[in-house]
């Protein structure tokens, strides 16, 4: 069977720690959609880690790692990620493998997402710049190249085709780069990438599926930033929900288990586009502060807010999540008053669902106040020995969402978590 972690939010709610800590439950980690727009932080034997395009299992010895068809790859970044964790000891050819459908995203996506972002200017995204959109783009415009197109002999023509059609639209674009120093990295990079563990990545999974192994999905970005069911335009250019990891990894929905949803006890963006909680005030900058807020891909500060439970009922039915995790909880440690939204004032009437377009109508947030609990939770081990005024805020958000909160983390820590079953 295949269980599934993914974020509720707007991306960063700790799916990195989270799949981290379950690695060694399961037999084989993927990641099925997104590139490296992703960074998942991880801490290894207290060491910071950030993942953009390996799967967060690669630290575990005895874990298969797949990067699923669904994902679109820069084989510079991953060829740097491999450096990075070879040099923690991690044996990355042994335990690392590649579909051949995946999607290669190539120096002119880059330069085209630049392009892009540029002309929309007040209306940008707040793209990471990865190349994210424009790779999609050439998938669903079937212009793209895959991994597997690496062993065909064409390979380097079809490449030359494609850039040349990319030069067009930067020319309409007006747009100049020069991307010579990106397109050195890239062959050197896709060179080395020929000697990867290159599969079929529907049967490896399947086969694994069969023999009983133990599957984990490994979500990039957030519910939110779907790109059929998120804050469009201002969202990503892949299905982030549970869905995503049929088409993402070839596996049938009667597959699909546990559905876990992270999301952090409050609530954050980074980027462009609608976040009705977000906290423009010095609570908001208290929250920055304490989470460290910042952006792992990018470094940008992110915005920060309230929870939002009509956004998290939203994800929770669009994900079919069986369980949440409530992630970075020791961050409200210091709040005398917490804030839960439960509803969306559109208006003038209260509502309880997320509007067609979130950016177009003014939505004031309906708020209920919880007493912080004041307390250190950051070395807590057992769920009994949580604050009764922490018990209430959860307690209320599993009735809301009518999902129990399963586990809470209590710091970044591998070990920082409270299972609350
Ligand atoms: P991801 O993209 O969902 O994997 O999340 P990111 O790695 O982008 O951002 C989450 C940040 O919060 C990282 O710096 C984590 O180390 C950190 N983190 C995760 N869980 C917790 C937690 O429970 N408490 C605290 N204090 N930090 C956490
Ligand atoms: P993880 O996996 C947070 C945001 C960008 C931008 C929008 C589109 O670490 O949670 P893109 O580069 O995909 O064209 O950007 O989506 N975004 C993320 N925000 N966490 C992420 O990934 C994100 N990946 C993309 O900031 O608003
Ligand atoms: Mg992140």
């Amino acid at each position: 069977m295949v269980d599934v972690i993914l974020g509720l939010q707007w991306g960063d709610e700790g799916k990195g720690k989270i799949v981290d800590y379950f690695a060694p439950k399961y037999d084989v980690i993927a990641r099925f959609q997104g590139g490296p727009n992703a960074g998942h932080t991880l801490y290894v034997n207290g060491v910071k880690v950030v993942l953009h395009q390996i799967p967060s299992g690669i630290f575990h010895d005895n874990t298969t790692n797949l990067i699923g068809n669904g994902v679109v790859l820069d084989a510079v970044t991953l060829k740097n990620e491999c450096q990075k964790v070879a040099s923690m000891g991690v044996d990355y050819k042994k335990n690392l493998y590649i579909s051949e459908r995946t999607h290669l995203i190539l120096p002119t996506h880059r330069a085209l997402d630049k392009a892009s972002e540029l002309a929309k200017g007040n209306d940008k995204i707040g793209s990471t710049l990865k190349g994210i959109g424009p790779a999609y783009m050439d998938k669903t415009g079937r212009n793209g190249l895959r991994v597997g197109d690496l062993m065909d002999k064409s390979f380097t023509s079809q490449y030359i085709k494609l850039r040349l059609k990319h030069q067009r639209l930067l020319d309409n674009y007006n747009f100049q780069e020069d991307i010579s120093s990106w397109e050195d990295e890239f062959f050197e990079a896709i060179e080395e990438l020929r000697e990867f563990k290159i599969v079929n990545g529907e049967y490896f999974i399947n086969e694994k599926i069969q023999q009983g192994k133990k599957v984990l999905a490994e979500g990039a970005q957030g519910s939110m930033l779907d790109v059929d069911f998120g804050t469009f335009p201002f969202v990503t250019s892949s299905n982030t929900i549970s869905a995503g990891v049929c088409t993402g990894l070839g596996v049938a929905p009667q597959k699909i288990k546990e559905v876990f949803g992270v999301s952090k006890a409050y609530c954050t963006r980074v980027g462009s586009g609608p976040f009705p909680t977000e906290l423009n005030d010095e609570m908001g900058e208290l929250i920055r502060k304490t989470g460290s807020e910042f952006g792992a891909t990018t470094g940008r500060p992110r915005r920060c807010g309230w929870i939002d439970l009509v956004a998290l009922n939203f994800a929770c039915m669009i994900n079919g999540v069986t369980k949440i995790i409530m992630t970075k909880t020791d961050i409200l440690d210091n709040i005398d008053e917490l804030k839960v939204c439960n509803g969306y004032k559109i208006n003038g009437q209260e509502k309880n669902y997320v509007p067609f377009q979130m950016n177009k109508v003014e939505i004031e947030p309906v708020y209920k106040s919880f007493d912080g609990w004041k307390t250190d939770i950051t070395s807590i081990e057992k769920y009994d020995q949580l604050p009764g005024k922490m018990k209430e805020y959860v307690d209320y958000i599993n009735e809301y969402l009518k999902v129990p909160v399963t586990y809470i983390s209590n710091g970044p820590g591998r070990d920082q978590i409270v299972v609350a079953e």
